[in-house]
């Protein structure tokens, strides 16, 4: 019986956990045991669909038209590199530098309101207030740049975005083409990834200059003195950028708290809780029954004598 209750709360805590997703849409929305999964086809109109199979195109095509009327993403790439990668909230703010340029460790935008950042000078923990502890400048040894470029008269391949990609980080910012570690290329969306990354330890590289002139290439004006545009030649054609989304990496992923925890991560933690006190308090009783009958049977048997 008391194996039979810990079988159970097992059971129940994995269920729990494992969560109830649909492994050929990211789009679907699940929930519930059986695990049911819908997608959102209209405003307000959900459409039950079976997650064992690939889903219909038209259902998809419904859906895909619907989270463009409401500006979600459609995308196809990129998006987080890793869990534990993160986009700049803030801006710019008036940073504290190190004598050689570098970012100090703590931050606080001359204010009272403090906060620890990596080397890319982008905050890596909650604020806090002038006391917050920041031991070291986490490096940052993965940028990932996704950009949107403007239309093409001839279309062009991910080989030949690739090497433009590098003979233009080569040439503008001197960055050596063994650092362009990945490009993907999304010709719909005209969306382009370029991951920029270094051996994790390596300090002889600064990943983040190269990050911030690009930025400013591609979303304002160059930071170079002779304002010459950021246009990699790719196969004889000017590719030009309009948007840019930059995804930090760090050697230590950030610090922050639970109050970035989803509402459905919580629900599933206070359930599995809940489930544990029930099962110790059924096993305490349990317990306790056991005892007062074996004192019962004894008491009789003392009578008897
Ligand atoms: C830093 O301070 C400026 C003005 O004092 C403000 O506009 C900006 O939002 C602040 N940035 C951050 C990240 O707190």
């Amino acid at each position: 019986m008391k194996l039979l209750i810990a079988l159970a709360l097992v059971t129940f805590a994995v269920g729990a956990l494992s969560q109830c997703t649909c492994p050929n849409s990211k789009w679907a929305v699940c929930d519930g045991t059986p695990c049911q999964c819908t997608l959102l086809v209209g405003s307000n109109n959900k459409q039950t669909v079976d997650c064992t199979k690939l889903l219909p195109k038209c259902f998809l095509m419904k859906a895909q038209m619907q989270r463009a009327r409401t500006g979600k993403d459609t995308r196809t790439i990129g998006g987080k590199p890793v869990e534990t990668a993160f986009v700049d909230n803030d801006g710019v703010y008036d940073p504290d530098c190190e004598a050689g340029g570098q970012f100090k460790a703590r931050q606080c935008n001359n204010t009272e309101e403090c906060w620890c950042v990596n080397s890319a000078g982008v905050r890596r923990t909650d604020k806090g207030d002038k006391t917050i502890k920041c031991d070291e400048v986490v490096e940052t040894y993965w940028l990932r740049m996704q950009m949107v470029h403007k239309p093409l008269t001839k279309d062009v391949t991910k080989e030949e975005i690739k090497t433009g990609m590098e003979n233009a980080m080569l040439a503008r910012y001197k960055l050596a083409k063994s650092f362009v570690k990945d490009v993907d290329y999304d010709p719909e969306g005209r969306m382009i990834v370029v991951d920029v990354k270094k051996e994790i330890g390596d300090r002889t590289e600064d990943l983040t200059r190269v990050g911030w002139y690009m930025e400013k290439d591609i979303k304002e004006l160059p930071q170079f003195n002779d304002q010459n545009k950021f246009e990699p030649m790719v196969a004889g054609q000017k590719l030009e950028m309009e948007k840019v989304v930059v995804y930090y990496v760090d050697e230590k992923g950030p610090e922050f708290t639970m109050r970035h925890l989803t509402g459905g991560i919580i629900a599933v933690i206070v359930v599995v809780i809940v489930a544990v006190i029930a099962g110790l308090l059924a096993l305490f009783f349990m317990r306790r029954r056991e005892k007062q009958r074996y004192s019962k049977a004894q008491g009789r048997e003392m009578d008897n004598m």
